[in-house]
């Protein structure tokens, strides 16, 4: 185990259709990275700042069309970037984000069937060329997904949705992927927890992280 700088900043986000189970991983890899020396700073989309916390809010409960959902996602993306994120990564911290922009796209775009032009607009607006450095993508069959969610919590606006929109979610985050895929892992979220951590941690090993 060599140590990590703890000047290295690093982006990392953590995707997948609901109920594929990232949480879990996400504080057992914060736990690695932060033995290895590493500043964190943990964070989520919708989030992140008591402004994108309050849209968080509107986004998960309250009814609207696509557009408006897409725009509240980017304006609390912005605050976040702005407040949280940059900072983060200028004071050499490194940045665990569960969910970031891949998942607008998977959502609204694979979900809703929002014109990914215009997801792609608002991404240069909003981040310009900002990217996470690598995307943990939690992959998923939805049928799973969904009896695993039953079993945990009560739904919001997108845990109330039916198989065929994560189907479209799920297809949504495979485009991404496949458009980005020195930046995306895949991982298997079938697996059981301790196998789903031992991918990752492989993944890690193999990037000297
Ligand atoms: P999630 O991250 O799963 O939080 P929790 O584990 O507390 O339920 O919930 C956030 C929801 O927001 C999720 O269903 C996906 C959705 N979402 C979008 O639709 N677009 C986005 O850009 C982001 C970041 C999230």
């Amino acid at each position: 185990m060599s140590p990590v700088a703890p000047t290295t900043a690093r982006f990392i986000s953590f995707e997948g259709i609901d109920g594929a189970g990232k949480s879990t991983h996400i504080e057992a890899l914060g736990e690695r990275l932060r033995q290895r020396g590493a500043e964190l700073v943990h964070t989520r989309e919708p989030g992140g700042t008591e402004l994108a916390e309050s849209l968080r809010e509107l986004i998960l409960h309250r009814g609207m069309d696509s557009l408006t959902e897409a725009l509240l996602v980017f304006a609390g993306r912005r605050d976040h970037l702005q407040r949280v994120i940059e900072p983060a990564l200028a004071a050499g911290k490194t940045v665990l984000c569960d969910r970031f922009t891949d998942a607008s796209f998977a959502y609204q775009g694979g979900g809703r069937g929002m014109d990914l032009a215009v997801l792609e607009t608002l991404e240069q607006w909003v981040q310009g060329t900002r990217q996470p450095d690598l995307t943990l993508w939690f992959d998923l069959d939805p049928a799973i997904a969904a009896q695993r969610r039953a079993a945990a919590r009560e739904a919001d606006r997108f845990e109330q949705q039916d198989l065929d929109f994560f189907t479209r979610v799920r297809a949504g985050y495979a485009a991404r992927a496949a458009r980005a895929p020195q930046r995306f892992a895949r991982i298997d979220a079938s697996l059981s927890v301790p196998e789903v951590a031992a991918q990752i941690h492989r993944l890690l090993e193999s990037r000297g992280w």
